[in-house]
């Protein structure tokens, strides 16, 4: 009896990509299912795309404080909370799609080789956060002439940073406002990143056939 492969999706945001996933499941390009999606942000509009798919949708707020050690501690709490949730689902991977937060190896422990990210940038290029608006600014002084996307695993700690899966450039054209940039590289995350599922999926499907 075979089962698809299942996935987390860690959210912040939008979602555009969460919804290419879902919809390369929903056509069956995708042999997977989206058991559950967790967002930190309980505005994030991915949690609405989750919930019409019919998929449960987690807010897992964060709490933080002044205080480094009282930080850290609330930081390692919230991250085995999060695994916790994740492991409920047993997924096959932790798919990160947009989420900005930073992972401690409380959580990365709990799913060794198994949590993937996607960053909107070549590797080493722009790590954190507003890469878009960063790679714009440096195309505009003339220190770069493309961007790109990256997708990787997840060993540790090191942001936007690990082992990896796939990239692509992205031109930056002269014309180029932040918006169409957007637009362009997140065409190719959404692409980009199922086609990285779809090569894992079947991977997985053949290391394991009777799933
Ligand atoms: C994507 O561009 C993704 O690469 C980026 O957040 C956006 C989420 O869009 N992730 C990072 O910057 C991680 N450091 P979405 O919510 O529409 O999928």
């Amino acid at each position: 009896m075979s089962s698809l492969v299942k996935l987390v999706v860690l959210i912040s945001g939008n979602g555009s990509n969460l919804q290419a996933i879902l919809d390369a499941c929903a056509s069956g390009q995708l042999e997977a299912q989206v058991a559950a999606v967790i967002s930190n942000q309980p505005e994030a509009f991915g949690l609405e795309r989750a919930r019409r798919a019919g998929i449960p949708a987690h807010i897992l707020e964060a709490r933080s404080s002044k205080d480094p050690t009282t930080r850290a501690s609330l930081r390692q709490e919230y991250d085995e909370r999060l695994a916790e949730l994740a492991a409920h689902y047993d997924p096959t991977w932790v798919v990160l799609a947009g989420w900005m937060r930073l992972l401690s190896m409380a959580f990365l422990s709990r799913f060794p080789g198994r949590v993937i990210n996607l960053h909107p940038a070549l590797p080493g290029a722009f790590p954190g956060t507003h890469a878009i608006e960063r790679a714009l600014a440096a195309y505009r002084s003339g220190e770069i002439q493309y961007t790109g996307v990256m997708i990787h695993l997840v060993p540790d700690e090191g942001v936007d940073d690990g082992p990896l899966l796939a990239q692509e450039i992205v031109p930056i054209l002269p014309d180029d406002s932040l918006e169409s940039l957007e637009e362009r590289l997140h065409a190719v995350e959404h692409r980009l990143y199922v086609a990285v599922l779809c090569r894992l999926t079947r991977r997985e499907m053949k290391d394991t056939p009777n799933r």
